[in-house]
Parts: structure tokens; sequence; C-alpha cells
């Protein structure tokens, strides 16, 4: 197997120089855990007032930095005014069209401040719950920002939900106002979003503000005291706008991911902790210095977008670089034009891009003066050992390390990763868990596996940044992260540890699909699917997928009635893009007489999955009901 140690020249330079200067870390961080974080934090941010306790474990109830107040507008912008950053750019952001914004510190904090008044004038304070529905442009981090100084509790919906999912988020949340835009950019097509607002309204009876910035121009019908054009509400907004002074563990946002049932959970996310542990790794992962320009191609829409696009670059002092659209429009080397432009030094993206890229060809990247590179980064699913290699030689030139960091929306922040200035890169693993993190693999009754082996990753100790609970469902929070191995945070991943002690992430090991890194539940599919007037029962798995690393394949069995398959098929599609968003329609649809079940009537997904992986089905099946639903089905091709 391949190592790759640091390149030399960038393990010179790196903030954690070799693994001995890696190790200390990780051992003080070990052996004091509090100490560790207690003299991070009062480096690394801003206290309006210090805390009294580090910690306060009350498992599975974290508490850090109580006592302390803080806030994460004011660690992201005030802080830097007085230092030669305030004239630095904090945004570059470009639009697929081309137009192109530049931020400074200033700048921004002034627009913030400016929205925070235009909250505050509408009655929206501390305690409050927001939903921002935006395309990625400078205003998505504005109204974060603007919330986030005022102790309005945001949650970002995916610009690619439909009305129904935005509606369950703004119910779920009891959201008093939305945060929206007429329209964005992507593809060349205008991607309307204030209409799916008006739709999901229609039963939000909590929302009494809708404030819509105008990006796109195009028709935007207005209901008149209930929605607001941003720039009029601004016009005569104050530049200055204090922060509030917040609890450590005030929630600063909510933002919900898929789980195993067919209802998302809020992942709540505290205030001191977060801000502390995606500001240092910043530093440990992302080795970010003064000079460097960064970008990460997330989606503010999910927690990737939030801590390494927004949070943690700003409170870091980096200059974080935004882009609107489509990575081939107009042409497959936007991308690699926008590196160049701008002289890109960290370049933060997923597997599934990177796949993307490689089926493009070279000529694409090959193109351009990628030269400023000198750090890249993976997230959100395991990466192939030859992506890595390709990722390595053709956008690298073998200069750069690569950083797999593993983590989720729960955790926060990056977890495990290496510290690209010190730990050896091994293809295919995110390496070693980060100073303070204790994880493990272990089978289902908690005992470790041991070396090569794979069983269930697990985090044994509290750590900053971790969720604090689902938002309203303290008790879901406890079953699914902390009962199955009492005391420990269960991730929800398969993973291996080799004898150098690096993980390997093997996926997911419940019933959590991950298309093109974004996770996806097969039970909110599923229930999605059956609320079709033609369907009887659906079952919903992952199809391995060249490209998105997974494909979702729903078995679906209809109710009475003569119909066509073909279009069915593709009305089922919509109907889920209605239900969910565009992005979890289903690459396949079967449709199939019978389900294959337990005798008490549970689906069995693995053998589906079997079915999809390799069209033959091995393994246990004494437990099913009909086995000649699993033959069929197993015999039965692809309908498409
Ligand atoms: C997967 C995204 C392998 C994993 C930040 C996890 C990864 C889920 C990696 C979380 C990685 C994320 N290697 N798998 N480097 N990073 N994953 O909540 O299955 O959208 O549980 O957070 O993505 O997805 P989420």
């Amino acid at each position: 197997m391949a190592t790759y140690p640091p390149p030399e020249d960038f393990a010179k330079r790196a903030h954690v120089q070799g693994m001995e200067a890696c190790r200390a870390l990780y051992d003080r961080a070990k052996e004091r855990p509090e100490e560790f974080w207690g003299e991070l934090a009062e480096q690394e941010l801003f206290w309006f007032e210090k805390w009294s306790h580090v910690l306060e474990w009350n498992p599975p109830f974290a508490k850090w930095f109580a006592g302390g107040k803080i806030n994460a507008s004011y660690n992201c912008l005030d802080r830097h005014l007085t230092t030669p950053r305030k004239n630095k750019a904090a945004l570059i952001w470009e639009g697929e069209p081309g137009d192109q914004r530049i931020l400074t510190y200033q700048e921004l904090y002034r627009l913030v401040c400016r929205f925070a008044n235009v909250l505050k004038a509408r009655g929206f304070q501390a305690g409050d719950r927001a939903i921002i529905y935006m395309p990625m442009i400078p205003e998505l981090p504005v109204a974060m920002l603007a919330c986030a100084r005022l102790g309005i509790t945001h949650s970002v919906v995916f610009g690619g939900f439909s009305a129904e999912a935005l509606k369950a988020r703004i119910q779920d949340l009891s959201a008093g106002v939305v945060i929206t835009a007429d329209g964005g950019w992507r593809r060349g097509k205008e991607v309307k979003l204030k209409p799916a607002v008006d739709e999901a309204l229609a039963d939000c009876p909590s929302v009494r503000d809708v404030i819509v910035h105008r990006r796109t121009g195009s028709d935007t019908p207005m209901q008149a005291g209930r929605d607001w054009w941003w720039h009029e509400l601004e016009q005569n907004a104050s530049e200055t706008c204090p922060a509030e002074p917040l609890d450590s563990e005030h929630p600063l946002f909510v933002l919900y991911t898929s789980g195993t049932t067919g209802k998302p959970k809020g992942i709540q996310h505290a205030t001191g902790g977060y801000l502390l542990q995606i500001t240092a790794t910043m530093k440990w992962v992302f080795d970010l210095k003064e000079e460097d320009t960064y970008w990460c191609t997330a989606d503010i829409g999910w927690v990737t977008g939030h801590s390494y696009i927004v949070y943690g670059p700003l409170a870091a002092g980096a200059t974080s670089l935004m882009y609107e659209g489509a990575p081939d429009t107009p042409q497959p080397d936007r991308f690699w034009r926008i590196i160049e432009k701008y002289r890109v030094n960290i370049f933060y993206t997923s597997p599934t891009a990177i796949r993307a890229f490689i089926r493009q060809g070279d000529q694409w990247p090959n193109r351009h003066d990628m030269s400023s590179l000198r750090l890249l980064g993976s997230v959100g699913e395991p990466i192939n050992p030859s992506a890595w290699e390709w990722y390595y030689k053709v956008i690298g030139k073998e200069r750069c390390p690569i950083v797999d960091t593993w983590w989720q929306t729960e955790t926060g922040s990056i977890l495990i990763s290496p510290m690209p200035g010190a730990v050896p890169a091994k293809p295919g693993s995110a390496t070693l868990p980060l100073p303070g993190i204790v994880p493990d693999v272990v089978d289902l009754n908690g005992n470790p596996v041991g070396v090569d082996r794979e069983g269930f990753l697990i985090i044994r100790r509290p750590w900053p940044c971790m969720l604090r609970t689902l938002c309203g469902d303290p008790k879901r929070y406890e079953e699914n992260y902390w009962s199955r191995i009492p005391g420990n945070y269960l991730t929800g991943d398969a993973a291996r540890r080799d004898a150098d002690g690096y993980y390997w992430i093997l996926g997911r090991v419940d019933d959590v699909m991950n298309v093109s890194g974004h996770r996806l539940s097969t039970m909110e599919l599923e229930s999605a699917l059956v609320r079709h007037p033609a369907v009887a029962e659906a079952a919903v798995v992952g199809k391995p997928h060249e490209i998105t690393g997974q494909a979702v394949c729903a078995f679906v069995t209809l109710k009475r009635g003569d119909w066509n398959h073909d279009e069915l098929g593709e009305d089922l599609r919509k109907w889920v893009a209605h239900e969910i968003g565009g992005f979890a329609k289903p690459e396949q649809i079967r449709f199939t007489d019978s389900l294959p079940k337990t005798r008490s009537g549970k689906i069995m997904r693995r053998l589906l999955r079997e079915i999809v992986t390799s069209n033959t089905v091995a393994g246990d099946v004494t437990t099913l009901e009909d086995l000649g639903v699993l033959t069929a089905l197993a015999s039965q091709q692809d309908e498409e």
C-alpha cells in the first residue's frame, strides 16, 4: 500500500510540523482534555465573559464553556476590524453568469450589521428562529451572520429542496421569518426559490415575515404585509449593530439531515464549542496561513458549507471563496478557471466531483495554471484510491498533500483527518483522529474488534463541536446516538483501523444513503413514494454508482389498477422531486408484485441491496416470508 509523506516544502512551513509535534498535541489533548480545550478557547476566540467550566458532561448532554458569553458574528467579523485584516477580502464571490463581488471584512461587517438591524426592526430577537432558503450568493452568509449577531437561531435549507421539504423544516422549527431570494443561477437557467416559499407557507402559521433578496430580477409576486424586499427594508438601516453577548451554549443553528425514519432530524449546534473546533481545524487540517485564498466548493445548505465556507474560515480570518453555480458551466473547466483566476491555494471538494472531473478528461485542468494550489481536501464520502491518485497527480501535480476529512453534520467539525504537514497519507484512509477525538471500532456489544477488522465507528468522549440535541426531540437524540453502545456516540458508519491506527471509513451501516455526498434517508424516500396514489409499498436502497458513489434505487409495489410502468416510473421520479427535491430523484424504479419481508413484516433491504449490487442473492434468507418473491426479484432484469 502506497503511503505519501508530506512533501518536504510543505512540511517545513506547516502549522504542525512532523509526527512528533502532532503526537505532542494528541497526547496533551488526550491526557488533559479540559485544559487543552480551555487554553485553545482563550487563544482562538473572543469572549465577552469567560466561562466557569470547560465541560459539563451529563451523558449524553454536554455543555462546553458554560457560563461563557460569546457571539459567533463578532468572532467572524468585529474582532478582525482592529487588525490588518480589516481591508482583507473576507469573501470572494463569483456568480455563475460571471459576475463577481469581493467583500472585505469591513464591508461584510457593514452588510451584516445593516441586515441585523432589518431583522431587529421587524421585531426579531435572541431566541427566535429563522429559515434561510437562498442560492449561493454573499447574502446567504450575510443572513446567517446577522442572525448569529442577534442570537436568532438559523436553519439554512439547501436551495435544491422542494416546497414540501421546506415546509416540514419551517414547521418543525416554528420559524418566525423566512429569508430567501427570487432565485439563483444554475447551468445557465434561473432556479426560482420564492414560488417554493409561497407554496410552503400556505401551511406555516408561525411565519410572520418573508424577506426576499433580488438576485435574478425575474418577476416575483409579493404578498402584501408578509413579503418584503431586502433592499427596501435595508435602505435606512444603520451600519452598526452591537453583537449580543450570548451564552456559549446558545443554539447557533439547526441543520436538518436525514435519519433512519421518514422525519428529518434537526441537528442542533451550540455557539462556543462549535466555533472553537472549526477554528482549530482550519489550522490543523487546512494549515491556513494569512495569505491563503481558500475555496470549499460545497453548498452552504449542507454542514460543510456552514463550517468550512462561513464560520470556520471567517472566524480564522481567511479569504473564503464562494461560487454560485455548476462546475461544468459554461464548460467543464469552470473550477480550474476559478482556481487560476483567483490564485486559489487551498481547494476542498467531494469525491463525486473528482470522479466527474476524471470522466471529463485531463485536458480541462491541464489547460490552466494551477500552480497556486498547495493543499487539496476531500469530504463527504469515501474517496476511492484511484480518484485520490488522480487528484494528487493531475490537480496537485504531486506537490500538494490531500486531506481526506471524515466528519458529519452531527460532529460539526472534521474529526478524522491527516494534519497535512505531519501525517503521511494512505489513499482511501481519513488517517488519524484529530486532537481530543477518541474514536474506536467496536462490535454490537461495544467491544473493540481489533486491528484490520470491520466494526461500528464510535466516539468515546464528548468534543466541543458535537451536536447538543435534536431540535425538540432530546429522546430521539439519546436513542439514536447514545443508547446502542451506552455512553458512546454511534456514528452510523462502519470502519476498520489498521496496524498504524489509520481509520478506513467503509460507509453507512444504517438506512442512510450517500448520493453525491448528500445524505438521503431510505425511510424519507419511502414515505415520499407511498404518499403517491398509485403506490402500495416502497423499499429504497442505494445502488453502487461510478460517479455519485451511490444512486437511489426504489422497489415499488402498486395498488390495483392498470398502470403503464414507463409513464408511472417517470411520474414517480417527478413526485420524489416534488416531495423532497430534484437531487433525490431515484435513478431506478423497479416494480414488483411484493417485497421480501421478515416474519414480523420488516422489509429486508439487505437482500434488495444485494440484488441491485449483483443481481444475485447469497447469505442468510431463513427469516424470509416468501422466498418466491425474492427469487422473482433476483432474476428480474432492471426495468430500464
Ligand atoms: C460520510 C458531511 C468517508 C459518512 C460532512 C458520514 C465520509 C456522512 C467522509 C456524513 C470521508 C463524510 N470518508 N465517508 N472523508 N466524510 N463521510 O452529515 O458516511 O452530510 O457519516 O456530513 O458522510 O454526511 P453529512
